[in-house]
């Protein structure tokens, strides 16, 4: 069924993710090349609000597939928190002519939307973008493959310095609630633990872990640490830690929103233009309050209901993994 859609809006909202710029550019070629009129909406559902909406055409979008961050730049708006804000939004869409969304972000943000949708009915279709990995519904997000590969980067780099002074250092990295980034950065940077919040080790599991490294003449060693650690951060565990063990000289480092920016890998670039493309074609096939998944490498659409209301869980084999290398 194809339907009547003639102008669609796109913006990117919550935390910036890289590769937000290459679906920014799918979603516009794909609208031009199917003769729909595109609009980029500025800082997310703030610009919505105020009205900050530009014409996008094909040139508007070049030289940007390699670029970290987000062209229509970002944010997390308070005010479309409240029936107010969203009517105004909703008023300066209609101002325009637009009459679909395509958003690219987070849980947030197609939280946001649901309500947008129950209150106005503005067909819509979400891109998962967020650095965390963390939305039911598809294998990977947008930016998460990007952020690991500069969270490994940097900790190869930390792993210099570890074995050269033999030290432990505690690395802590994003992922709000989600422990996949820190997982996966556990694996590859060869990590001697790794403390997600989805896991149940306590502090004491973690510790005789890391005497038994002094007892082995091990080294130098280090911990990753998920921001979301339920048994604390990388400076507390650093801290609780160094009160009891002078065996290793202790460090810590937060990497923080370095691991937000840069240029996109070519995975983050594949799987940002398929979602930005299926985006397009599914709202003008009639497809409507759905994100986008990706699912075995195949493009998949999810009710909004099935993302906002259950999480992307950490894989089984990831853990077992885990646990067999870091000894
Ligand atoms: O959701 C992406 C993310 O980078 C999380 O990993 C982190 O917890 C959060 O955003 C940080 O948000 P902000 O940039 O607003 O401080």
């Amino acid at each position: 069924m194809e339907t009547k859609i003639s102008k669609i809006g796109v913006f990117t909202s919550g935390g910036d993710a890289p590769g937000m710029n290459a679906a920014i550019r799918a979603v516009v070629r794909t609208s031009i090349y199917y003769k729909k009129d595109v609009f980029g909406i500025m800082q997310g559902y703030d610009g919505m609000i105020s009205g900050d909406i530009v014409k996008l055409g094909a040139r508007s979008v070049g030289n940007i597939i390699q670029r970290g961050g987000t062209i229509l730049k970002s944010a997390r708006s308070q005010e479309f928190r409240t029936k107010e804000g969203r009517k105004k939004a909703f008023d300066n869409l209609k101002k325009q002519g637009i009459d679909a969304l395509v958003a690219i972000g987070g849980d947030g943000t197609f939280t946001g939307l649901t309500v947008f949708f129950e209150e106005f009915g503005v067909p819509s279709v979400c891109i998962p973008g967020t650095i965390d990995n963390d939305l039911a519904g598809t294998d990977y997000t947008i930016g998460f493959d990007t952020a690991t590969n500069t969270a490994v980067e940097a900790i190869d780099k930390i792993r210099d310095t570890a074995i050269s002074h033999n030290r432990l250092f505690f690395i802590e990295v994003m992922g709000r609630h989600s422990g996949y980034i820190a997982i996966n950065c556990g694996i590859a940077g060869g990590a001697v633990a790794t403390i997600i919040p989805e896991e149940t080790m306590t502090m004491d599991e973690l510790f005789a872990k890391l005497d038994e490294g002094g007892k082995t003449n091990k080294k130098s060693s280090l911990v990753v640490v998920a921001e979301g650690s339920k048994i604390g951060g990388a400076m507390d565990l650093a801290k609780k830690f160094a009160e009891r063990n002078n065996y290793f000289d202790i460090k810590v480092t937060i990497l923080g929103h370095l691991q937000r920016g840069g240029a996109p890998t070519y995975f983050d670039r594949v799987l940002a233009s398929k979602m930005g493309v299926a985006a397009v074609e599914g709202l003008i096939s009639g497809k409507n309050n759905a994100m986008i998944g990706i699912r075995n490498s195949q493009v998949v659409f999810n009710s909004f209901e099935t993302i906002t209301s259950s999480k992307h869980g950490i894989d089984a084999e990831s853990l077992r993994i885990s646990k067999i290398l870091s000894i």
